[in-house]
């Protein structure tokens, strides 16, 4: 049932339907042309690759609407060029940056109504993926493709919005291998991602933050969203290779700069989490979600990061400029924003 009368103030991160999809095949050695369908679904062979041996990539982005009504899709290039590095890394084949720009531009114009309005705190959430659609049944890549993009009206990740939360960490789950596919995004490694993330949530704690595949020394990934930690003016994040490259970081790195903060990409040794003052999960979903503690459940240890129940002065600042240059309150000085006609 496609809702007309949505409580925008009140949404959640969840899926909700919308008028249309867009789709698009690569088939014979060529994208086709860009479909649009109002079905949920999609006609998959019972052996697809990517059913079998997973085949998938996916993006995620979002489209705010401005005080002015106008539609501003965020940073799209961006999730482009990541898609593309995805779709090589599980030997897919690639869209090229301007048709899954095109399809990003269609799938929001058609569902227009969909976006919520200024000042209501939701976003349109765009999720683009592609899968193999070859039926295989020998693990080899597909020879056809599929991408859909699929859209939804969202509130703020975590129930909360932009309120500190509670993360634990711990050395007995990996969320990827050193040399496997963190730094892209594929399904699997959501999958591989599923029992730690349950183990959190069972525990009362928002996510799981994973440290190094590799040595268990250094700060991975914080559920599906990078870390950073501030101190004596300076945001520091891992810099690792098993970190999918957040282009909310990306960005949130370059705000820090122009705030006059110092900017600190590198390893982060787990002995170092005490001394931040401010600490943070950063991506497209949450934007920013301040992290109040971090308990490390094989030790005992317990982190805790400012004032209870308060997000940090830095952490708040950062997100107060992101999303005002998302929605148009603030100059986008770094062009970021598309406004759509
Ligand atoms: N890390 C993981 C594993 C993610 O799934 C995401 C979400 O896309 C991020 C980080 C944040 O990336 P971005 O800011 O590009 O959304
Ligand atoms: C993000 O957009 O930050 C995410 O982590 C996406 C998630 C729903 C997979």
């Amino acid at each position: 049932m496609k809702k007309t009368d949505i409580d925008w103030g009140n949404l959640s991160f969840s899926y909700m339907p919308t008028d249309y999809n867009v789709r698009c095949t690569y088939k014979d050695g060529k994208w086709g042309e860009i479909q649009v369908s109002d079905s949920e679904y999609v006609p998959l062979h019972i052996a697809a690759s990517c059913l079998h041996y997973g085949q998938e990539s996916f993006e995620g982005l979002k489209a705010f609407r401005g005080k002015d009504g106008k539609i501003r899709i965020f940073r799209m290039e961006e999730n482009a060029k990541r898609f593309i590095r995805s779709a090589e890394g599980i030997s897919m084949q690639p869209m090229p940056v301007e048709l899954f720009c095109e399809m990003v531009r269609k799938v929001v114009k058609l569902n227009e109504r969909f976006v919520p309005p200024y000042g209501s705190g939701a976003s349109l959430y765009i999720r683009p993926l592609e899968i193999g659609t070859t039926a295989r049944v020998g693990v080899k890549p597909a020879s056809e493709y599929m991408v859909i993009m699929l859209v939804t009206p969202v509130g703020p990740y975590f129930k909360d919005g932009f309120k500190p939360t509670r993360v634990c960490l711990s050395r007995e789950y990996d969320r990827v291998a050193p040399k496997g596919t963190g730094s892209i995004k594929v399904g699997g490694n959501y999958a591989a991602s599923l029992v730690a993330g349950e183990k959190a949530h069972e525990l009362g704690y928002s996510v799981m933050l994973y440290l190094d595949p590799k040595e268990k020394k250094y700060l991975d990934e914080c559920g599906a969203a990078n870390f950073f930690g501030i101190r004596e003016n300076t945001y520091i994040t891992p810099g690792s290779p098993s970190i999918l490259p957040s282009i909310t970081n990306m960005s949130l790195r370059e705000l820090a700069g122009d705030l006059g903060l110092k900017v600190e990409q590198r390893h982060i040794g787990l002995e170092e989490l005490g001394t931040f003052e401010e600490a943070g999960a950063c991506g497209t979903a949450a934007v920013i979600s301040p992290i109040a503690e971090i308990d490390d459940l094989d030790t005992g240890d317990k982190y805790t990061f400012g004032q209870p129940g308060v997000a940090g002065p830095w952490s708040t600042k950062l997100y107060d400029e992101l999303r005002g240059i998302q929605c148009g309150d603030r100059e986008d000085k770094h062009g970021w924003v598309e406004v759509l006609d």
